[in-house]
């Protein structure tokens, strides 16, 4: 590869009105990352030396979410994607090297399919246009690709422009595409708007190029890769489709899934291999899972690190900043926000843990709660190492108790318990000899 300079544009203009949403619809998450993040992640490697992201409707909510990683661009009034690039036009006026253009909506493309465009357009034939095409399974709207015999790429022309004859081509336009940066100028400056839509189409340059003698191409994709989302159905299904590759990557990575197909996974969830993952289990952004681990099912985990040989559910939550220790259990119906659990220790039952650290080999018995929230404030809970707390104990913060403690089943622990002590805070229990047998008498009909 030589060192020709990228230029990226994204398209992102359209109003994007089938989602139904307030959300703009690049912004709408996949694998719990707006879409247009997923693109710019995946084309991060290519180290554009320009990136151009062209807004119109919704503009205020892409440039907040895409902040200084791109320059932004309005393109107001929306006429067409031809318009959309030309819009640019300014912007990239002595920029010459390759321009790759992409669509905010097409956010499942990957770095190889980029990089092998790019590779296409500075092939020996020296195309000024390459454009990528799929062959679509089911029907669809998108524009015909006319290749002639030698293989070169003649025209594209759009289903509503289309006659009966080209209406069955197969081989149809993505929409992404990668431009001589030299000539896009002389091609946009060309382009018309005569045709059923009254648009400026990009995909127009490619018959303007032919007519300047220059030569245009064609580069294939999966469609999987290339599908735009422009509904919710169409978002489901890219859902389904990242979330089948996160699975195939996790399993290739040494990561067992009981039931792949019901494990969900965000865009940077981080797992080591033998680390064994049960059915229905839901990450949440922001989770690192370390080796030898169990996570047993219907747990949901988001914002949390579980490391080295822990055990994790069945029915966990793990709120952000969850920081489960190496070898550490945290068993059924147990909750933890915010809180640190130390190697060896063990929440096993019925448990909520926030704002709290749990010292190594402590045991938290079930139903301990730490009351860390008094309507205002947050509190800390600190259990020191080899504590044993009694289930049933309400540990309401800020408390501590110390290394080595026991607290007895029941107590509302409100004080410092030092270490190695014994607290007990519960009314201890009286006795009144044959009283439940008069009782039952006394009432007996
Ligand atoms: C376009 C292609 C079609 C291709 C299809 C693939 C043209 C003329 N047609 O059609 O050949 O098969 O994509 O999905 O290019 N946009 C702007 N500004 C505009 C218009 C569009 O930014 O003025 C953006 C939209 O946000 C969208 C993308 O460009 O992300 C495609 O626009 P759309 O109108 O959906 O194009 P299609 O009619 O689907
Ligand atoms: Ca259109």
């Amino acid at each position: 590869m030589n060192d020709t300079s990228l230029a990226v544009i994204i398209l992102a203009a359209g109003k994007g009105t089938r989602m139904k949403s307030a959300l703009h619809k690049v912004l709408h998450p996949l694998g719990g990352q707006p879409m247009i993040h997923h693109l710019m992640d995946s084309l991060s490697p290519l180290n554009p030396e320009r990136k151009l992201v062209v807004v119109g409707a919704g503009k205020e909510q892409v440039e907040n979410a895409i902040g200084d990683q791109a320059e932004i661009i309005v393109q107001e009034p929306q006429l067409g994607t031809g318009h959309a690039v030309q819009v640019t036009d300014e912007a990239l006026r002595d920029f010459d090297g390759n321009v790759l253009i992409l669509y905010g909506d097409v956010p499942l493309l990957s770095l190889e399919t980029m990089q092998a465009l790019i590779k296409a357009r500075q092939g020996d034939n020296d195309p000024a246009v390459v454009v990528l095409g799929l062959r679509p399974s089911h029907k669809n709207a998108y524009g015909r690709l006319i290749v002639n015999e030698a293989g070169e790429l003649e025209a594209i022309v759009e289903e509503k422009d289309a006659t009966a004859e080209e209406y069955d081509i197969e081989l149809r336009n993505s929409g992404i595409m990668c431009v001589d940066g030299r000539k896009l100028h002389t091609l946009l400056d060309a382009l018309d708007n005569e045709n059923a839509q009254n648009e400026y189409y990009l995909t127009d340059i490619v018959k303007i190029a032919r007519e300047k003698g220059f030569i245009c191409t064609v580069a294939e994709a999966d469609e999987t890769e290339v599908m735009g989302i422009n509904s919710r159905s169409e978002l489901a299904a890219a859902e389904a489709i990242f979330q089948n590759a996160k699975r195939a990557e996790f399993m290739d990575a040494g990561v067992s899934l009981l039931d792949p197909s019901t494990v969900y996974f965000s865009h940077d969830t981080k797992i080591s291999n033998d680390v064994v993952i049960g059915p229905n289990v839901f990450f949440g952004p922001g989770v690192r899972v370390e080796r030898d681990v169990n996570i047993h099912a219907f747990s949901h985990i988001e914002g949390a690190i579980v490391r080295e040989g822990a055990s994790v559910g069945p029915f966990v939550r793990l709120r952000p900043a969850a920081d489960v220790g190496a070898g550490a259990k945290i068993g059924n119906f147990v909750e933890v926000k915010k809180s640190t659990i130390e190697e060896g220790a063990k929440v096993s039952h019925l448990s909520y843990i926030g704002d709290a650290i749990i010292g190594a080999h402590a045991n938290i018995g079930a139903g301990t709660i730490t009351c860390n929230y008094d309507g205002f404030n947050k509190a800390l809970t600190e259990v020191g190492a080899g504590a044993f707390i009694g289930s049933n104990t309400a540990l309401v913060a800020p408390v501590k108790v110390g290394a080595g403690a026991i607290v007895g089943a029941g107590s509302v622990v409100t004080k410092t318990v030092t270490m190695d002590a014994l607290a007990l805070t519960r009314a201890s229990q009286k006795e009144v000899t044959g009283w439940a047998k008069k009782f039952r008498s006394k009432n007996k009909k």
